[in-house]
């Protein structure tokens, strides 16, 4: 399997440019279901999830032309509600994201179950509270989801989400933008990508408001149309690059972010003593003294986001004094430690808390990614770490970071990619 292999050591020094974010890519690609027209989607990131998305788009009927690197233009006018093969939707979780479209805009939708990274547990009860409110069956038998609008097209309801779920919240709203009547979603995730969704939604003729907020209003309308949408970039691949910045000693400005997106990370860093100059739509990460250590919790947008857990452990390690990471939102997302571990890291877990000595002065080993996020936190240690550190299962981490080799090499990283 791919590898990467790092000799670290090296500050990082230059700029690094953001690309397109890739959880609101994915819904959004899935999205244009619902316009059975042409969409072009630009700034779209160069990452096997957006691939993989596009593949499953074709094999449901849709018609897939690249404009360039970062643009596609979708024709979704011939898409049925057809089950896209299984070997393409367990590749990621945002398969899942073609129920909400499919059901919104057939009254049915059929699909097997999603993939995604293994840090516990991740229900879809809350997605099924969603489509059941609106009107729709679903059944799970044997790995296989199916949802049938009762009435032939889905009735708008009010939604109250037992928990904050970013998933359950985007296919809440691809149902119910076609749906009759007026629905209402209580207890909304809140995420940038929610709000990008809402506005793909919105540019394509349906009627959205309070997206951002914790309650989402939808007005259902007869048909959607066409539109051309350009992604908001990516705040966790921003994020990952001003904590390699930091951990590594250097100097980065990291392009194309929207610094507000970045907020919970920038205070956090701020606080363990990275310098962070804002920009309009840039941000200048380095350090100027010794890190101190801090107490992180993990929170549904706008607080600390899960997806950031890895890289700041890795910062964690090296910052001086006991520092304690609580992920509330996953219960089992702290596999990464063991492979710190091997790079002399001194982490004790516990549930879903991990307390960090501090003061790691990271050494070379063979490491593996054990998810997306894991991967890149791996490439951060490897890239701090003096020596040779190799990295097995770096497929995980290109399923979510573009061009992340040629990026890292472009501010100094000593990196390349085997296999
Ligand atoms: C999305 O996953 C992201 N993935 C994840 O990012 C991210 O970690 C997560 O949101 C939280 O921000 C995509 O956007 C493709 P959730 P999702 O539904 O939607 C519970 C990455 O690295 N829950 O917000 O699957 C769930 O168990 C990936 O880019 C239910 O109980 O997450 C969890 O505790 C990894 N029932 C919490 O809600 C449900 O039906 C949040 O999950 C759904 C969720």
């Amino acid at each position: 399997m791919e590898k990467v292999i790092i000799d670290g050591g090296t500050k990082l020094e230059g700029t690094i440019t953001v690309s397109g974010m890739k959880n609101a890519a994915v819904a959004v690609l899935y999205a244009t279901v619902l316009a059975g027209d042409v969409c072009v989607i630009e700034n779209l990131p160069n990452i096997s999830d957006v691939v993989i998305s596009l593949e499953i788009l074709k094999s449901v009927g849709a018609t897939v032309e690249y404009i360039s690197e970062t643009e596609v233009k979708i024709d979704t006018t011939n898409v049925l509600d057809k089950m896209p093969p299984d070997k393409l939707t367990k590749k990621m979780r945002a398969s899942y994201y073609l129920i909400g479209a499919t059901l919104g805009r057939f009254g049915h939708s059929i699909i097997g179950y999603p993939g995604g990274c293994d840090f516990g547990v991740r229900p879809i009860d809350q997605h099924i509270k969603a489509f059941n409110a609106l009107g729709a069956d679903v059944s799970t038998e044997g790995n296989v989801i199916e949802a049938t609008a009762r009435e032939g097209r889905l009735k708008a309801s009010n939604i109250f989400f037992d928990c904050v779920t970013v998933g359950g919240t985007m296919n809440a709203m691809l149902a119910a933008v076609l749906a009759e009547g007026t629905t209402e979603i209580e207890n909304a995730a809140r995420e940038p990508h929610i709000v990008a969704l809402a506005n793909f939604l919105n540019f394509c003729g349906a009627n959205v408001s309070g997206a951002g907020t914790d309650k989402i209003k939808i007005k259902g309308v007869e048909k959607l149309h066409g539109c051309t949408y350009e992604l908001i970039p990516d705040m966790i691949e921003a994020g990952t690059y001003m904590i390699a910045a930091a951990a590594t000693g250097g100097n980065l400005y990291i392009d194309n972010v929207i610094p507000k997106h970045l907020e919970a990370i920038t205070v956090k860093m701020r606080e363990m003593g990275v310098t962070i100059d804002e920009y309009d739509d840039g941000m200048r990460v380095y350090c100027e003294g010794p890190l101190c250590n801090v107490d992180i919790k993990t929170s549904p947008y706008p607080g600390f986001p899960t997806d950031m857990n890895p890289q700041i452990a890795v910062l964690m390690c090296l910052a001086n004094g006991e520092g304690v990471l609580t992920d509330t939102i996953w219960d089992n997302r702290f596999r990464y430690v063991e492979e710190l571990k091997r790079m002399n890291a001194d982490i004790d877990v516990e549930g879903n808390m991990a307390t960090f000595a501090g003061s790691t002065v990271f050494k070379p080993a063979r490491v593996r990614a054990v998810d997306l996020r894991a991967g890149a936190a791996m490439i951060i240690a490897g890239l701090v770490a003096k020596g040779q550190t190799e990295i097995d299962d770096f497929f995980y981490v290109e399923r979510g970071y573009d061009n992340i080799i040629e990026k890292l090499r472009g501010v100094g990283a000593h990196i390349m990619k085997i296999g």
